[in-house]
């Protein structure tokens, strides 16, 4: 796949609940190569729930995505892999297994992060799954299970071993959930241990962290999540600051918000009148702007596209206020 991630140097990581197709249509048109789908339960496409296929859908204009899939039977996960190939030919770019949530009712099922304790099911998986499908299949790892101990470059050799195509790697430890820092110099030691491409992740939140992971690790590709939330932008960042040109500046209040409502809008052809899952993405656009702090309640009981315009209005307003106050 190294040609691949030749042309894929920055992908959208998967998040569930916020990589949905309105959210991965801006982080693509910002720059983003490549984005993937919130994670998808194997158990959940094999029972037909419609909840979990709707999130395979693809947004108008979307041409590729990877599919992210967790569960921990082999042979439900190959089943569905091959479903969701089936379904979605030629849009799927490649199907990634979740070998890294640390969340406790995804691990509690041995699913997720609870797999790199579990090596040989996680090869078996990765077999099984490698056998029912014809596109690349690729793991998201993370630095280890438990605090200080680092399995990841000997858990991604086995990995490869079974079939798996690429490793994405976030470099914290599952105990750790999302506390500290990332570790990048464990994304260079799985690069060291495996010959298959090797996707860097974690506290990348600018184009010069994207240049300094891929300068420190040799990571293949670049992968961000909690950097793009309210922040597309920082795919356009990454981009250019790879390419070695100067950043686009910092988009400004008014583009800030503009994007905010086109968000809103594609959520609601997705969802329809409710798009309550908006509430955090207008959070996240709105940090450290005047006037956000006080708008965080009326942003809580935002159900519509129109009720969101109103505050993202009303804050319109109270920023120039401000700025005149200056
Ligand atoms: C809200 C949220 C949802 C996430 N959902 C997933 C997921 O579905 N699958 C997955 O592999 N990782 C998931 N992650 C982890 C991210 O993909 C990524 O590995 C992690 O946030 C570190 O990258 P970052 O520092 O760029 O945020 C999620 C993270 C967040 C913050």
């Amino acid at each position: 796949m190294y040609a691949f991630f030749q042309q894929h140097r920055l992908l959208l990581a998967p998040m569930a609940g916020v990589s949905d197709e309105a959210f991965r249509a801006l982080c693509r048109e910002q720059g983003a190569d490549l984005t993937y789908t919130e994670m998808v339960s194997a158990k959940g496409l094999s029972y037909a729930n419609e909840k979990t296929r709707g999130l395979l859908r693809l947004a108008p204009g979307e041409i590729q995505v990877a599919v992210q899939l967790f569960g921990h039977e082999p042979d439900t996960m190959a089943a569905q892999a091959a479903w969701i190939e089936d379904e979605m030919g030629e849009s799927l770019a490649y199907l990634d297994i979740n070998m890294g949530c640390p969340a406790r009712k995804i691990v509690s099922k041995g699913d997720g992060s609870a797999l790199m304790n579990q090596p040989e099911l996680a090869a078996n998986i990765v077999h099984s799954v490698r056998g029912a499908v014809t596109c690349p299949v690729t793991v998201k790892i993370r630095r280890g299970w438990a605090m200080g101990e680092e399995t990841a470059p000997e858990f991604a050799q086995r990995m490869e071993a079974a079939g798996a195509c690429a490793v994405a790697v976030h470099g914290r430890y599952a105990e750790q959930l999302y506390r500290g820092s990332a570790e990048w110099g464990v994304i260079a030691r799985v690069k060291e241990a495996v010959s298959v491409p090797v996707i860097g992740n974690g506290d990348v939140r600018t184009g010069a962290s994207a240049v300094a992971m891929r300068e420190r690790t040799g990571c293949d590709a670049v992968m961000i999540a909690r950097g793009a939330e309210g922040n597309p932008w920082v795919f356009a960042q990454a981009k250019a600051a790879l390419a070695g040109e100067s950043e686009p500046a910092p988009p400004s209040v008014e583009k800030r918000i503009a994007m905010a409502r086109r968000h809103a809008r594609l959520l609601s052809q997705r969802e329809g009148k409710n798009i309550v899952r908006m509430r955090k993405h207008a959070m996240w656009y709105m940090a450290g702007l005047p006037g956000a702090a006080a708008a965080r309640g009326k942003i809580n009981a935002c159900v519509s596209v129109e009720d969101f315009d109103t505050v993202f209005d009303e804050l319109l307003v109270v920023i120039a206020e401000h700025e005149t106050e200056r």
